[in-house]
């Protein structure tokens, strides 16, 4: 049985640290505001270098969950968990376990896949909990194809406000699940791709399927190239490298894309274009909530709308000269405070 122990985090409606010996279990699950509705937020599994990290990631995550849910306009908020990968961790039986705690929860948390998880994952956690997207209802692949879907949209929206023409070329960080979804539209869309993965077999694989021109994964946002497209791993744009990157346009999956605001006013003063993360990978919530909470088939006109929502505010940042990054922020609190009781 699990250890489950709350912690106090300021701004987080409810922290929780939990351990299980026996399956090797250990991680977090945060969740930072429900007042537009019950929390919504994947489970990322991951082999953090210590508890802190994925203590840390747990709690940017979940507020960027709540903020996706916020600007897509859905009734739910914002929830994250994170769980250690660790050579001790028994897979299928450790993720049982999540998915008991999950449902003690009782549907204030719902789940889903995020980084590192794969459909056995999913097919453990419904052994113990209702509460998330899975099998026989909504596939992993799915979920993965409507985030790629919505960033496609929001870069379609980056693409006409700048006015930039074909040949374009996308130079794309991570071909996992969404990143190989995306770079699928994209090359359908007759974008050229540069990709790469700190998996090489998956690059490699990535590189001969699409095809693509493979990348270092370190470098490959320096690239000479119109469009580039994070999706893997947070906190890749600080401001050293938004002072050198080379692209027009920055619009792709990954979550906390900027490691701080500062580097996106740099992006905003060099003229280069940053879809707010959030904004526009809010596809696969978008699914998982519509599906779930709200009992819809199909997403795809709801995916459809983050092409107005991205164009609008890139319109506003401009007249108002602030970075995309601090409104699409502005624009959530805004709704969410609207939201709250009066104090
Ligand atoms: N992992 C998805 C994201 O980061 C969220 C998600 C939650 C997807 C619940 C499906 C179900 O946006």
């Amino acid at each position: 049985m699990a250890v489950v122990e709350q912690l106090k985090v300021d701004g987080h409606e409810q922290v929780l640290a939990f351990r299980d010996d026996a399956t090797g279990l250990r991680g977090f699950i945060a969740i930072h505001d429900t007042t537009l509705g019950p929390a919504l937020g994947g489970t990322r599994v991951w082999p953090y270098a210590s508890e802190e990290d994925a203590l840390a990631d747990a709690l940017r995550l979940s507020r960027a969950m709540t903020y996706k849910a916020a600007l897509a306009e859905l009734p739910c908020g914002g929830g994250k968990a994170v769980l250690i990968e660790h050579p001790g961790m028994k897979r299928a039986a450790a993720f049982e376990a999540f998915g008991r705690l999950v449902e003690s929860l009782a549907g204030r948390f719902f789940t889903g896949p995020d980084v590192g998880i794969t459909e056995d994952d999913l097919a453990a956690m419904t052994r113990g909990t209702r509460h998330v997207a899975a099998q026989p209802s909504l596939h992993h692949d799915d979920i993965s194809e409507h985030t790629a879907i919505g960033v496609w949209h929001g870069l379609r929206a980056c693409l006409d406000f700048s006015g930039l023409k074909p040949p374009i070329t996308v130079a794309i960080q991570g071909v996992g699940s969404v990143g190989m979804a995306l770079a699928r539209l994209l090359r359908d869309n007759g974008m050229n791709l540069i990709a790469s993965d700190t998996d090489g077999a998956r690059m490699a694989r990535a590189c001969a399927d699409l095809p693509a021109q493979a990348a270092d994964p370190s470098e490959v946002l320096l690239a000479a190239v119109e469009v580039v497209a994070p999706c893997a791993l947070g906190g890749v744009i600080d401001t050293a490298l938004a002072r050198s990157l080379r692209a027009r346009i920055v619009c792709g999956s990954a979550n906390n894309i900027l490691a701080s605001p500062k580097a996106g006013d740099v992006l905003a003063q060099r003229g280069i274009l940053y879809a707010p993360d959030y904004l526009v990978n809010a596809g696969g919530l978008i699914r998982g909530a519509e599906f779930h909470l709200l009992k819809r088939t199909d997403s795809h006109e709801s995916l459809e709308r983050i092409y107005a929502r991205t164009l609008t505010l890139l319109e506003q940042a401009r007249a108002r000269g602030v970075s995309t990054a601090r409104l699409a922020d502005e624009m959530a609190q805004a709704r969410l405070g609207q939201a709250k009781p009066a104090p």
